[in-house]
């Protein structure tokens, strides 16, 4: 009877979940989630962030891979995170493009780097079929591949929440150049920015997880070859502040760097050393001050270990080597 009763109750939770959770204010929703479980008892987690990386392995791509492959295997990540700009130059043609293999799926073969990959798309990624590459069928050719536009992923002592900066870039659309971007599903553009942004509101607003961490392809903070970005300063920064967020994780800019925000405690961190790097263009001035902790021009990756009261990361060079570490408390 009282089994009967318990099915019951989950038949209702399930009819009535979907009304209650999606009715919110402002016609804001939450974004999509993914649950994924800590395997220690502490709720900690870590993963490796990589960016700005599809290039048939090319440009040390393969290097920076089997480097990741080694700092993964000691940590025991739990997933990866792509900052976006995965296939390079001009995104995926379709659902069975070779690209996926040849720059993906050949090159990070690691046994520990055989878990989820959580991406969010770049500029580049737009230039071609975006819809292919955030299609279910990809996950048929390496189940490993993850991407969304935009969604949280719930992972043990952190939210990480992945939002698609692309559409918010002015310059893509008043002067693409040469450039062809798919924005489909994206236009009217206000409107889709209008509903992201309240959407990471509210979601943000609801995170109860200690640490609070974004993950966008462009910059907001960076002395890089492309600076800052002052749609993200405008748009996304206030909101990011307003809710504490911890880190905000982007590529773009193809080298390592470390800053933090002058007002509060948000840790900028760039990781979009994945493949071709050494710009050798350095915006020196922008940040030049105690804001800025580290800045490597060429390749490498992030790893980030958190627990529910402290965190740890690191950055590594082409050869694996540590450059840069901090670590951070509640
Ligand atoms: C690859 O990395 C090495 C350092 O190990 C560096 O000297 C070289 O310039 C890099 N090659 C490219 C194409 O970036
Ligand atoms: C975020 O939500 C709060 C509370 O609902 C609201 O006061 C604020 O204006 C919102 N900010 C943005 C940028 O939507
Ligand atoms: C910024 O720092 C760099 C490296 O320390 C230095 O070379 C440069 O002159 C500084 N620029 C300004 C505007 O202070």
């Amino acid at each position: 009877m009282a089994h009967l009763f318990y099915n019951f109750l989950f038949i209702w939770h399930l009819l009535l979940m979907p009304c209650f959770s999606l009715r919110l204010p402002n016609n804001a929703v939450e974004l999509s989630r993914i649950k994924h479980r800590s395997k220690r008892y502490d709720d900690s987690i870590s993963f490796l962030a990589v960016g700005d990386w599809g290039r048939n392995g090319n440009f040390n791509q393969s290097i920076v891979a089997t480097q990741m492959g080694y700092v993964g295997k000691k940590l025991g990540i739990d997933f990866v995170v792509s900052t976006g700009d995965n296939f390079y130059d001009d995104g995926l043609k379709g659902e069975d493009d070779r690209a996926f293999k040849t720059s993906f799926s050949n090159i990070y073969t690691a046994k520990s780097l055989r878990k989820p990959w959580f991406s969010v798309l770049g500029n580049h990624d737009y230039q071609g079929n975006v819809e292919a590459q955030l299609s279910p069928a990809l996950k048929k050719r390496d189940k490993r591949w993850n991407c969304k536009r935009n969604f949280i992923l719930e992972a043990g002592s952190a939210d990480i929440f992945f939002v698609d900066t692309t559409p918010f870039v002015q310059k893509y659309f008043d002067n693409p150049k040469k450039q062809v971007f798919d924005w489909r599903n994206v236009l009217p553009r206000d409107r889709y920015m209008s509903s992201t942004l309240k959407n990471m509101n509210v979601s943000l607003e609801h995170s109860k997880a200690p640490w609070k961490i974004v993950v966008g392809h462009h910059t907001i903070r960076s002395i890089g070859y492309h600076g800052d970005t002052q749609e993200m300063i405008d748009h996304f920064l206030p909101i990011l502040e307003a809710h504490k967020v911890d880190m905000y994780i982007n590529g773009h800019d193809h080298c390592l760097q470390h800053l933090s925000n002058e007002r509060g405690s948000m840790q900028f961190l760039t990781s979009g050393g994945g493949s071709k790097a050494w710009k050798n263009k350095i915006h020196y001035g922008l940040h030049n001050d105690s804001s800025m902790h580290f800045y490597h021009d060429g390749q490498g990756f992030l790893s980030v270990e958190i627990a529910r009261d402290k965190a740890k990361l690191e950055f590594y060079d082409v050869s694996g080597r540590t450059i840069h570490r901090f670590k951070l408390e509640k």
